[in-house]
C-alpha cells in the first residue's frame, strides 16, 4: 500500500525531448485526439483503414459484428499473419533486411534476414504439413529462446495450425495440463537450453509429461543445449534432419479473419489456468498498429524486447507486432545477469539498440546492482524506453530515464495483458508527457473507464476497477473450450464492460495510474500467477492439510509469494519441509511459483462461514498490522499464533 501511497502523491512530469517529438510519427495532442475521437466514433472506418496496410487474400464484409460477450472482426475476410509478417515485407523490399539479429548466451550468433526467415519457416510449414498437421490443429511450443521459437509460431500461422506457446520454465506437470487441455497432436522442444551459464533441460521434461497426454503424436527435437536425451522411435524427431528434406516454399494457407491464432495460457483466481484464445484478423491490425505508434518505428531501428516469447509480451512484441511493422530486432536467449550484470547494457552498446522494452522487475534488479554497470557503456544508440507487465514504481521509472535513458529518452509504461493480446493503456512518445508511475492515456479504438461495481464511473482521482466498455480488434475471444468462464470472468463482474481484474484511478489529465491486481492474482517478477494454482500444488503434498497463499511487497520482484500451510495429523513444520514443499510447487508448476515464504500454522484464519480472510493474511505477511475488520473471524487466537514469532520454518 506504501507504494500506491507515493504514486498518488507524484507530481513530477516530463516533456517529451525536443530531439525525438521532431522525427515523431505523432507528435501534438491534437493528433492523438483526432484519431481516438475517430477510433471510438467510426470504429468501423478507423480499423478497416488500419487493416488495409496490411495484406488480405479476400476482403472482409463487415468490420465488426459484436454480440455481447462475443466479438467478431474483419468478418468474410481472409488473411494469413505469417504472411504479413514475411511475404508481405519482401514484396515491399525488406528481403534483405535483417529482421533477426540472434545472440545465445554463451555469445554465439545467427542472423536472419526475412527473406531468410521466410524460407526457414516455410521448411517447417511444410514439415508439419508432412507430420499431417493442418488447419485447426493444435502445437505446444516449448522452447527456450532460440530462433526457432518464432519459426515454430510463424510456421504454424502459416499452415493454420494453432499455436500453443508453453513457457520453458514451467514444468512437466504444467506442461502436461495445457498440452491435454488444448489436445495439442504435436510438440516442438529443445534438449535444452542455456540460462545463467550452464544447460537446463527440457526434452526429459517432454518425456515425463508425455506419460499423461494422449494426443501428441509427434515431438519435434531442436538441437541447443547438446545435452543428451532420449529420443523415441516413431515418435520424436530431430528438427535439423526433418528440415532438411522440406522444400523452402510454402505458400501461407488463407485463413479466415476468425479462424484462431493461439491458445496462452494465462492465471485467473480460481482454478488452473485458462486458454486465452486470440483469433487472426483483429490481433494483426491492433498489433500492427500499437508497434506503429507506440514505438514510432523508424525503418532503421533496432528494437529488443528481452522477454520470453512464453507469454503475452513474446507473442504480440517480439514476433507478431514488430515482424507485422518489417522491424529489425535483437534477440537473446539469456538471462541479463550472465556472465554479468551489465550483459543487456553491453548488448545495447555492440548492437546499437534503439528501442529497448522490458519489465519493471528487471530494472529494480539492474539499479539494485547499481548504475556502475549501465555507465560502463555507451548508450547514446537509445531513444525510446518502455516497460511491461507490473506498475512501476516512481524511484525505479527514474533510474531508468536517468541512467538507461540518458534523459533523453522517452519512457512507454504500457498497461495490457495476455487477454488483451496488445497495448491498452500507454503514452505515446512524441506527444504525451509522461508522469512516473502513470501508463498514461488509452491507445486507439480502447474505451477505458474506472467503475464501481455497480457500473457507475468513477470521478477522476477517485479508485475503482479499470474496465473497457466495448470490444476492440485484439481481444481474446474467449476462454478455450468454455464460453461460461470467458462470459463470468470477463463480462459479468460488472454489467456490460471488460473487466480487467485491475484497481485504477484517472487522473484529471485523463492519465490512468494502475493500483495492481483486484483478485487473487499475484504478479511476481512481472510474471502472473493464480494463489489458488499455488495452492492446490501445496495442498497435493501428503503432509499439507490447508494452504493459502498471498503476495508480499517485494523490492525486486514487485511481490513474493508467501504461503500459509496447514500440515496433515501431528506433523511439524522444519527447514526439511519447508525445501520439500518449495520443491514439489516446482515440481508441479516451475520455480517461478516457488514460495518466498512459508509460514507453518496449526489454523488459518476464517470467517465464521469458513473462508480464509486473505486481508489478514496479506497484512501479516507484509509484516503490517492485523488492519481492517476482524469482528468476523472465528478464533481470534490464531491470528495471534501467527503474528508471533517460532510459527514462521
Ligand atoms: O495487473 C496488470 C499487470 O499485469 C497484468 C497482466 O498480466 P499478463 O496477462 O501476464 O500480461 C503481462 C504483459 C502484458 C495486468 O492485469 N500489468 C501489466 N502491465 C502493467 C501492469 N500493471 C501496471 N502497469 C503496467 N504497465
Amino acid at each position: 500500500m506504501a507504494s500506491i501511497e507515493s504514486v498518488m502523491q507524484e507530481g513530477r512530469r516530463f516533456r517529451p525531448p525536443e530531439s525525438f517529438r521532431a522525427r515523431a510519427k505523432l507528435k501534438d495532442a491534437a493528433d492523438y485526439e483526432r484519431l481516438y475521437r475517430q477510433s471510438l466514433d467510426d470504429p468501423e472506418g478507423f480499423w478497416g483503414a488500419v487493416a488495409n496496410e496490411l495484406h488480405w487474400f479476400k476482403p472482409w464484409e463487415r468490420v465488426l459484428e459484436w454480440e455481447e460477450p462475443f466479438v467478431k472482426w474483419f468478418v468474410g475476410g481472409q488473411t494469413n499473419l505469417s504472411y504479413n509478417c514475411l511475404d508481405l515485407q519482401v514484396e515491399r523490399g525488406r528481403g534483405d533486411k535483417k529482421a533477426i539479429l540472434w545472440e545465445g548466451e554463451p555469445g554465439d550468433t545467427r542472423t536472419y534476414t526475412y527473406r531468410e526467415l521466410l524460407a526457414e519457416v516455410s521448411k517447417l510449414a511444410n514439415t508439419l504439413k508432412g507430420l499431417g498437421v493442418g488447419k485447426g490443429d493444435k502445437v505446444a511450443i516449448y522452447l527456450p529462446m532460440i530462433p526457432q521459437a518464432v519459426i515454430a509460431m510463424l510456421a504454424c500461422a502459416r499452415i493454420g495450425a494453432v499455436h500453443s506457446v508453453v513457457f520453458g520454465g514451467f514444468s512437466s506437470a504444467a506442461l502436461a495440463d495445457r498440452v491435454n487441455d488444448a489436445r495439442a497432436k504435436v510438440i516442438i522442444t529443445a534438449d535444452g537450453g542455456y540460462r545463467r551459464g550452464s544447460v537446463f533441460a527440457l526434452k526429459p521434461l517432454v518425456d515425463e509429461a508425455l506419460e499423461r497426454c494422449e494426443s501428441v503424436e509427434h515431438v519435434i527435437v531442436v538441437r541447443r543445449g547438446e545435452n543428451d536425451v532420449q529420443m523415441q522411435p516413431g515418435r520424436d524427431r530431430w528438427y535439423h534432419e526433418l528440415i532438411e528434406s522440406a522444400s523452402d516454399v510454402c505458400p501461407a494457407e488463407p485463413m479466415d479473419a476468425e479462424d484462431p491464432l493461439f491458445i496462452l495460457y494465462t492465471s485467473g483466481s480460481t482454478g488452473k489456468p485458462k486458454g486465452v484464445l486470440h483469433t487472426t484478423g483483429g490481433y494483426q491490425t491492433y498489433t500492427y498498429l500499437t508497434v506503429k505508434y507506440i514505438f514510432d518505428l523508424r525503418d532503421d531501428d533496432l528494437y529488443w524486447c528481452p522477454a520470453d516469447v512464453g507469454w503475452i509480451t513474446g507473442h504480440s512484441y517480439i514476433v507478431y507486432g514488430p515482424l507485422l511493422n518489417g522491424v529489425t530486432q535483437l534477440m537473446y536467449e539469456g538471462v541479463p545477469t550472465h556472465p554479468a550484470p551489465d550483459r543487456h547494457w553491453e548488448m545495447v552498446a555492440r548492437y546499437g539498440v534503439t528501442i529497448y522494452y522490458y519489465a519493471p522487475t528487471a530494472i529494480r534488479a539492474f539499479m539494485k546492482a547499481g548504475e556502475e554497470y549501465p555507465k560502463k557503456h555507451d548508450l547514446s544508440s537509445l531513444r525510446l524506453l518502455g516497460t511491461v507487465g507490473e506498475p512501476i514504481n516512481p524511484e525505479a521509472w527514474m533510474w531508468y530515464h536517468r541512467v538507461i535513458g540518458g534523459e533523453r529518452c522517452p519512457i512507454v509504461d504500457t498497461w495490457w495483458q495476455t487477454e488483451t493480446g496488445g497495448i491498452m493503456i500507454t503514452t505515446l512518445p512524441g506527444v504525451h508527457d509522461t508522469k512516473p508511475g502513470s501508463a498514461g492515456k488509452p491507445f486507439f479504438g480502447v474505451d477505458a473507464a474506472v467503475m464501481d461495481l455497480e457500473g457507475n464511473e468513477q470521478e477522476a482521482g477517485s479508485g475503482g476497477y479499470l474496465v473497457i466498455k466495448r470490444p476492440w480488434p485484439s481481444m481474446l475471444r474467449t476462454v478455450y473450450g468454455d464460453d461460461d468462464r470467458y462470459r463470468a470472468q470477463y463480462w459479468s463482474e460488472i454489467p456490460h464492460v471488460y473487466f480487467a481484474g485491475d484497481g485504477a484511478r484517472r487522473d484529471d489529465e485523463g492519465y490512468f495510474w494502475i493500483m495492481g491486481r483486484v483478485d487473487d492474482v499475484v504478479n511476481v517478477s512481472g510474471h502472473r500467477l493464480g494463489t489458488a494454482e499455488i495452492e492446490s500444488a501445496l495442498v497435493s503434498h501428503p503432509a499439507v492439510a490447508e494452504a493459502a497463499v498471498v503476495g508480499r511487497p517485494d523490492e525486486v520482484k514487485g511481490q513474493a509469494i508467501v504461503a500459509f500451510v496447514t500440515l496433515e495429523g501431528k506433523r511439524e513444520g522444519s527447514e526439511a519441509l519447508y525445501q520439500e514443499l518449495r520443491a514439489h510447487v516446482t515440481k508441479e508448476i516451475g520455480a517461478i511459483a516457488r514460495p518466498d515464504d512459508i509460514r507453518f500454522a496449526d489454523a488459518l484464519p476464517k470467517t465464521r462461514s469458513g473462508k480464509i480472510m486473505r486481508r489478514l493474511l496479506r497484512n501479516i505477511a507484509a509484516g503490517e498490522e492485523a488492519s481492517g475488520d476482524i469482528s468476523t473471524l472465528e478464533d481470534k487466537g490464531v491470528v495471534e499464533k501467527l503474528l508471533r514469532p517460532g510459527v514462521s520454518r
